[in-house]
């Protein structure tokens, strides 16, 4: 593994959610029956990320993983598409739906993974290692996805890698622990970038272990952008913890599903314990860490869904040179899985 060296990258604080406070039941109800109905009226789908507030997840069609999303986002026959997530997220929806309409219901819903890379920084980089294959994460602007070969998520990242010829060289980029996890799992030794997420770099060794003498026999499911993704896998190898499975989020659905564990001990952003304790009651979850807070997915929220719809704000596109080149690498995304 190597890691480039980048500029000083604009990390934002590990804060929790936006201010706004939850609506009261008879709130979120009335709220929900306006969205559905504004919804409906426009022939519109309303997606969400699995990190966003419940209230926000229980009024979507469909809740998932970047990769969930953005089939959804490709195969929907809706006019338009709300987008509860981040910025990069209804980009790519609007590369793979050109002819919708694209609305992020929150302009400020930025995410800080994918501010630590510019097209400007990617092609400096591309010069200095001359064809070498470019997989980008998901978490990127389009941009940077039209100057690359590949985009994963990380529910596909192995397996795109896995499908690069052996004797290639690979950029992978934004975020270091996700590569440094994906050298362990494919054996491939890439170039990292060295860009991380607030929210999961803040997820360390130390809260593993803590949790793990607390719930010694529960299965420990990581997002593999944590900060301890790599260190879980050493840590498996050494013996020193049990039952660890690094998963997307909505891997970490399907494993709860089909594992039926009593207990779970989830390392990732909390809002994935909304969508896990929805689906199975009678299982108990447990967040790693109750700082994993995603700011930027907070910041969503009922009225601002509403107002998407009834305002027809905030309107995403992706300019069509950037599109075009984006795509290529987008479709490779959603085809493998
Ligand atoms: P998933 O694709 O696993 O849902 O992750 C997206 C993300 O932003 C993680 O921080
Ligand atoms: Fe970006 Fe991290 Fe938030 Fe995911 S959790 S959207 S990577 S800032």
């Amino acid at each position: 593994m190597s890691i480039a060296v980048a500029p000083p990258t604009a990390q934002q604080p590990h804060t929790p959610g936006a201010a706004d406070p939850s609506p009261t039941p008879d709130e979120a109800r009335a709220l929900h029956e306006e969205i559905r109905a504004r919804a409906a009226a426009r022939h519109a789908v309303i997606l969400a990320h699995n990190y966003e507030r419940p209230e926000v997840q229980d009024v979507a069609d469909y809740v998932g993983d970047s990769l969930g999303l953005s089939q959804q986002a490709a195969a929907t026959e809706a006019d338009v598409i709300v987008f509860c997530g981040v910025h990069f997220m209804a980009e790519t929806a609007a590369v793979l739906s050109p002819s919708k309409t694209v609305l992020l219901p929150d302009l400020r819903a930025g995410c800080s993974l994918a501010d630590t890379i510019t097209a400007d920084q990617l092609r400096a980089w591309k010069a200095d290692h001359p064809g070498a294959t470019v997989v980008s994460y998901v978490n990127t602007t389009a941009e940077v996805k039209a100057e690359s070969d590949y985009c994963c998520t990380s529910g596909n990242a192995r397996k795109v890698i896995d499908a690069i010829p052996a004797d290639r060289e690979i950029l992978f980029l934004p975020d270091m622990f996700l590569g440094l996890w994906l050298e362990r799992a494919t054996g491939r030794r890439m170039t990292l970038w060295p860009g991380e997420c607030h929210v999961h770099a803040g997820i360390r060794p130390d809260d593993i272990e803590e949790i793990r003498l607390q719930h010694p026999d529960a299965p420990l499911l990581v997002h593999p952008e944590c900060g301890c993704a790599s260190q879980c896998m050493t840590m498996a190898a050494d013996g020193r913890i049990s039952d660890v499975q690094i998963l997307s989020t909505e891997g970490m659905v399907n494993f709860a599903r089909e594992r039926g564990s009593k207990k779970l001990l989830v390392a990732t952003e909390t809002g994935i314990i909304h969508r896990l304790q929805k689906e199975l009651p009678d299982t108990e979850f447990h967040a790693v860490s109750e700082r994993a807070i995603c700011r930027f997915m907070k910041m969503t929220t009922l009225e601002s869904v509403r107002d998407a719809l009834r305002l027809n704000q905030h309107v995403i596109t992706v300019p069509p040179d950037v599109a075009e080149r984006a795509s290529l690498a987008i479709r490779r995304m959603v085809e493998i899985v």
